[in-house]
C-alpha cells in the first residue's frame, strides 16, 4: 500500500466545512495585514521603538499564530465548528421525507436526500431535480454511506402496517442496521443526528394519553413487533451513541400523521376512509369503531422537527395532534367531507390494534413552542384533494401491456 506523503494528508483531512472555516480566517488574516490593522495593532510599540528589526520579529510572531490557529482548525473535533447549512435527509422521497426536503429546501439549505424507494417514490421530490442545493442517492441505509453533512434526520422505515409487515426481516434491518450505520455517520462527520421515531413505542398503551416518560406495552412477538420493536432499539441505539461516543442526537415520537403524498396503500383510517368514499366503496370500520385515534397534518410535523432538531433537547419528544376521535368520528367526517353516499361496514377488530392513542404535547409546547395549528378539516380537505387527483393520475396513467402476437412456427400452425 501507497503511504501518503504529509502534504496529501493534510489535504485529505480538510472537509467542506473546514475549508469554508480556513478561507474564512485567510480571508481575515489577508484583510487585516492589507490595511495594517492587524499587524499594527501587535507591532506598534516595537516600529516607534525598534525599527525595522523588530517589525521584521513581529511579523514572524503574527505568522506564528496564524499557523497556530490553522493547525487548531484541522485538529479540533468537527462539531467544535458546527456550521449549519448540510442536511441528509434518509427516506427524504417518503411521505413525510419530502415535506421536510421543500421546507429545508425552501429555506435555502443544501438537502441530500438518500431513498431506496422502498415505499417512497421519486416524483414527491422532482421539483427538487436538478436544483443546485439538492441530491437524490439511491441507497439502502442497510448499507455504510460516506457523506459530509452537519445534520441528518433518518427517517428511513417504511410507516404503515401493511408497508412494514410486507417484509418484517427488512423493517428490522432498517431500524437497526440502518440507524447504527446513520449513527456511525453522526458521529465520524461530527452531525447530530435526528431519529423519527414513533408513538408505536408506547405498543397499546396503558396510560392515557401517553407521556415521555412512558415506558410502553408492546407484544414483542406480535405482528407488529418489528417495527415496534425496531424503533424502541433504535431510539437506544441513539442513547449509546449519545453517551459512549458523544453524538448529538434528538428523539421525536410521532403519532399518526397524514396530509398529501400519503400513500395510496398506505392502509390507516385516514388513506383508507378518503379512499373508499372517493370511489364510492364502503368505508371499513375494524371492531365497533369505538377506538381512538388523533391525527396531525403533515406541515405540523414538519415544522416540529425542524424546530426539535434545532433546539437542545436531546430526550425523546412527542409530536402529535392531541385533538382525539373515534375511529368512527372520522369515518362520518371524511364520508361528509367528500360528499360520498358510501355506507359504513364493521369488520372484525385487528391483532394489536391500539384502542386508545392521544399524545401528551407539554413537552413539545414547553420546550419548543411548537403545537400543531391545523385545523382537521382544513387538512382532511387537502388530502382529500391530493387522493382525487391521485385517483385521476393513475387512471389517465394505468399500463395496459398490449399482447404479443403469436409466433408462428415455419411449417406448423399454431394450436390454442
Ligand atoms: N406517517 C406517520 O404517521 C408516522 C408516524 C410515526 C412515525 N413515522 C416515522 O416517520 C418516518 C417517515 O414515515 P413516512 O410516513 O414518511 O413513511 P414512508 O414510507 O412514506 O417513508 C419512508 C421512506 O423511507 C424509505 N426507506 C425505507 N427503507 C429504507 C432503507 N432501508 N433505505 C433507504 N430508504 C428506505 C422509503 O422508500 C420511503 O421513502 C418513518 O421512520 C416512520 O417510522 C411516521
Amino acid at each position: 500500500m501507497v503511504s501518503k506523503g504529509p502534504l496529501l494528508r493534510l489535504l485529505t483531512a480538510i472537509n467542506r466545512r473546514r475549508m469554508k472555516l480556513l478561507m474564512g480566517l485567510a480571508f481575515v488574516a489577508y484583510v487585516a495585514c492589507e490595511y495594517g490593522l492587524f499587524f499594527s495593532f501587535l507591532a506598534n510599540r516595537s516600529l516607534q521603538e525598534n525599527g525595522d528589526q523588530k517589525v521584521e520579529s513581529r511579523i514572524e510572531e503574527v505568522s506564528l499564530v496564524i499557523y497556530f490557529v490553522i493547525y487548531f482548525v484541522l485538529r479540533t473535533p468537527f462539531h467544535s465548528f458546527h456550521i449549519e447549512g448540510m442536511y441528509l435527509i434518509t427516506g427524504g422521497a417518503g411521505f413525510v421525507g419530502s415535506h421536510l426536503t421543500d421546507k429545508l429546501m425552501m429555506d435555502g439549505h443544501e438537502v441530500t436526500v438518500v431513498d431506496n424507494f422502498f415505499t417512497g417514490r421519486k416524483r414527491n421530490v422532482e421539483h427538487w431535480i436538478g436544483h443546485e442545493n439538492f441530491e437524490l442517492i439511491n441507497h439502502d441505509v442497510v448499507e455504510p454511506l460516506y457523506i459530509e453533512v452537519d445534520q441528518i434526520y433518518h427517517l428511513a422505515s417504511p410507516a404503515s402496517p401493511p408497508n412494514y409487515m410486507y417484509n418484517p426481516i427488512k423493517t428490522l434491518k432498517t431500524n437497526t442496521i440502518g440507524t447504527l450505520n446513520m449513527l456511525g455517520l453522526a458521529k465520524r462527520v461530527g452531525a447530530r443526528l435526528l431519529l423519527a421515531s414513533t408513538s408505536e413505542v408506547y405498543g397499546d398503551p396503558e396510560v392515557h394519553p401517553q407521556n415521555e416518560d412512558y415506558w410502553g406495552h408492546v407484544n414483542p412477538i406480535g405482528p407488529r413487533a418489528c417495527y415496534d420493536e425496531g424503533k424502541r432499539v433504535a431510539e437506544t441505539m441513539c442513547y449509546a451513541y449519545m453517551k459512549q461516543e458523544g453524538v448529538e442526537v434528538r428523539v421525536a415520537r410521532i403519532f399518526n400523521t397524514f396530509g398529501p403524498r400519503m400513500h395510496m396503500n398506505d392502509g390507516r383510517v385516514v388513506s383508507n376512509f378518503i379512499l373508499q368514499a372517493l370511489q364510492g366503496e364502503p368505508l371499513t370500520v375494524y371492531g365497533p369503531g369505538t377506538q381512538t385515534r388523533a391525527f396531525q397534518y403533515v406541515s405540523d410535523l414538519v415544522n416540529g422537527l425542524v424546530a426539535l432538531m434545532n433546539s437542545n433537547v436531546s430526550s425523546p419528544v412527542n409530536l402529535g395532534n392531541p385533538e382525539e376521535h373515534t375511529i368512527l368520528e372520522f369515518a362520518q367526517l371524511i364520508k361528509k367531507l367528500v360528499g360520498s353516499g358510501s355506507e359504513i361496514q364493521f369488520l372484525s377488530e385487528a391483532q394489536d390494534d391500539p384502542q386508545k392513542r392521544k399524545p401528551d404535547i407539554r413537552k413539545a409546547k414547553l420546550l419548543l413552542g411548537w403545537e400543531p395549528v391545523v385545523p382537521l378539516e382544513e387538512g382532511l380537505n387537502k388530502a382529500i384533494h391530493y387522493f382525487r387527483k391521485e385517483l385521476e393520475y393513475q387512471a389517465n396513467n394505468q399500463y395496459i401491456p398490449k399482447p404479443k402476437p403469436a409466433r408462428m412456427k415455419k411449417g406448423r400452425t399454431r394450436h390454442n
